[in-house]
């Protein structure tokens, strides 16, 4: 059976774009394949955190992945730094990459801006991910469209190792959705919707009460002219919220344009806020269940168990091939 690994960062609030771009897909696959889904504390490092709120955000994102419907007896969930594998795998690809090919990376490049000093770890971060996904020979990785360049990263590294030292890695491709993939921010149409923007009204969180995302939609920023269609070059704040209504309500596009026609920007909010709570409210509320009533710790411990029994192998495999065991 194809494996598949994804992960996510426990660095703030998880956005209504993680859920559309990525979770949703996590969920979808675990049905379909043998799952692996982290929780990628290492990577949330490279920029400054409180240690104990990084600790908070660690459980409520599990209390998020769970909520959102990850089903740990079928997905392995894990939390990225209980499994020490990926930091050692880690250094061995840095001997194999290259800085021209990090020094590429827009990631690094938006995150480094106007900034005085970067962290190594934030130019290696590409690296760290590439380790991530090989140590569990995964074929496949659902991201949103902002990761499809350091997967393909990944591939680079993994076919330059294997071309090296014989086929050590399964080399894997991501799956990027057609509809979803980049949902943008709702103050600004043209940037993507992200949990590191300093207001929260250009977001939705999974934990935002139905009336702040009632609010926040009623506030989008929309475009001049009044038709209702999608056509993200010239209309990106209508095909935004269409986008988000298409996903959350599963009425396709067309339907969409047909039932808004000749309507106003007002009704095209009023209804996505509706579908969008319909959505996200049931996974707010479980994940304050979740938070109550599970034993995080413990489903997390099994989980990086079963990830380190197939990790290990595969950095034993590294090791060998590269000749420093
Ligand atoms: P991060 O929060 O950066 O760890 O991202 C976790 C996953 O969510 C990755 O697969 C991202 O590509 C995806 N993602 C983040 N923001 C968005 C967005 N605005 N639209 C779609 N997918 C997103
Ligand atoms: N860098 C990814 C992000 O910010 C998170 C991530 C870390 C990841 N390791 C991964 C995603 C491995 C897919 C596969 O979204």
């Amino acid at each position: 059976m194809a494996r598949v690994f994804s992960g996510i960062q426990p660095s703030g609030v998880i956005t209504l774009g993680n859920y559309l771009g990525a979770l949703q897909h996590f969920v979808a696959r675990q049905y379909e394949h043998e799952a692996f889904y982290c929780i990628v504390d290492l990577h949330a490092l490279t920029l400054p955190k409180d240690p104990a709120v990084l600790r908070e955000q660690v459980k409520i994102l599990a209390a998020v992945y769970l909520a959102a419907g990850i089903d740990p007896q079928r997905a392995t969930l894990f939390v990225q730094s209980q499994v020490p594998e990926h930091s050692e795998l880690a250094w061995l690809l840095q001997c194999m990459s290259y800085l021209g090919e990090l020094s590429r990376m827009v990631q690094f490049k938006e995150k480094a801006e106007g900034k005085d000093s970067v962290a190594v770890g934030l130019y290696t971060y590409p690296v760290l991910q590439a380790a991530d996904i090989l140590l569990y020979d995964t074929s496949l990785v659902p991201v949103g469209e902002d990761q499809r360049q350091h997967i393909e990263l990944c591939r680079d590294i993994a076919l330059r190792f294997n071309q090296r030292f014989g086929d050590v890695f399964v080399v894997p491709e991501h799956q990027v959705a057609k509809l979803g993939a980049r949902i943008m921010s709702l103050d600004e149409p043209t940037k993507k919707m992200s949990k590191s923007n300093p207001v929260p009204a250009s977001y939705i969180s999974l934990l935002d009460t139905p009336e702040q995302i009632q609010k926040k939609i009623m506030r989008a920023v929309t475009d001049v002219g009044s038709e209702i269609k999608y056509d993200p070059e010239h209309k990106p704040g209508v095909s935004n919220l269409l986008v988000i209504n298409s996903l959350s309500s599963g009425r396709s596009m067309a339907v969409l344009e047909e039932i808004f026609a000749g309507r106003g920007y007002g009704d095209l909010k009023k209804d996505t806020a509706s579908v969008v709570i319909a959505v996200l409210e049931p996974i707010r509320r479980e994940v304050y269940n979740i938070l109550q009533s599970t034993d995080l710790d413990a489903v997390l411990a099994e989980g990086a168990a079963k990830a380190r029994a197939v990790a290990s192998v595969t950095l034993r495999r590294v090791q060998e091939a590269m000749g420093v065991r």
